[in-house]
């Protein structure tokens, strides 16, 4: 029998992350199911364990280094290692305002959880993820980061450009490169995945696709097999452009 693949999902009590959440249970994994409130995680990890799914809410907000340590420390204790870190997490914080328009202090909030947290957790878990035999790490990018999309003036990325969210995304496929970079003669794989436009809290429930859609790509990214790419960005169809 081969051993359950333990995951973190950050944010996985709603939206995307949630039904990532649910995707790698449903493929036979004990999942963590993060998030910074303990009631909303609680009750996500209720919903999946009804389904008599294996997962366990752990409390964790990725801005909050204490918090993150706090949340690698139980799951070092409870399991010894992660097999995979899912980097769902994330906030769209400007409404239709151009770029110029934006405050520094929306910028500054978007980076803590889109960028930082995201390193925030990486570096915390890493050690973890050292001991797993196919460690694999997954952060959730968007299109609105690939330059290829929004740098073509006719593309409809181009003309709704929000500063903070798009930059942050393009930056965290920048962090993607560079752990997969450090990481390439280990096992442990990292990919940015694109869920496409899904209908959540984040776009006021305007996206066109489902969250479980939304979840295909990063499900697949954190449940490669060995000889699975590291250092790319992919949607649910294969490689996505940068
Ligand atoms: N929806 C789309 O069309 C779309 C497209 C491309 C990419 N994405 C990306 O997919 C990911 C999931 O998005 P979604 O649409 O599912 O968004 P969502 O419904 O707004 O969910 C966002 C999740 O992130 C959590 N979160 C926010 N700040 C956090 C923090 N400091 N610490 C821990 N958790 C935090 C939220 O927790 P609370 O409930 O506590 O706020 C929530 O669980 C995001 O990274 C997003 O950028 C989404």
């Amino acid at each position: 029998m081969t051993e359950k693949i333990i995951a973190l999902v950050t944010g996985a009590n709603r939206g995307i992350g949630q039904e990532i959440a649910r995707g790698l249970a449903v493929a036979g994994a004990t999942v963590l199911v993060g998030a910074r409130s303990t009631e909303a995680g609680r009750q996500a990890a209720e919903k999946l364990t009804a389904d008599g799914l294996d997962a366990t809410a752990v409390e964790v907000d990725v801005t909050d280094a204490e918090s993150v340590a706090r949340a690698a420390r139980w799951v070092e204790d409870e399991f010894g290692r992660l097999d995979a870190l899912v980097n769902n997490a994330g906030v769209l914080l400007e409404r239709g305002q151009w770029p110029s328009q934006v405050p520094m202090e929306v910028l500054d909030r978007t980076y803590q959880v889109n960028v930082f947290g995201v390193i925030r957790m990486i570096d915390a878990m890493l050690p973890l993820l050292r001991r797993s035999a196919a460690g694999r790490i997954v952060n959730l990018s968007s299109g609105l980061g690939s330059f290829a999309l929004t740098a073509d003036s006719d593309h409809q990325f181009a003309k709704n450009p929000l500063l903070a969210y798009n930059s942050s995304k393009s930056a965290l496929n920048a962090v993607t490169v560079s752990y997969a970079n450090e990481l390439r003669n280990t096992p442990i794989k990292v990919n940015s995945a694109d869920p496409g436009y899904c209908a959540t809290e984040m776009n006021g429930y305007g996206g066109t696709r489902t969250p479980a859609q939304g979840a295909i790509a990063a499900v697949r990214l954190a449940t490669l097999p060995a000889d699975g790419p590291t250092g790319g960005f992919f949607d649910e169809d294969g490689p996505h452009p940068w």
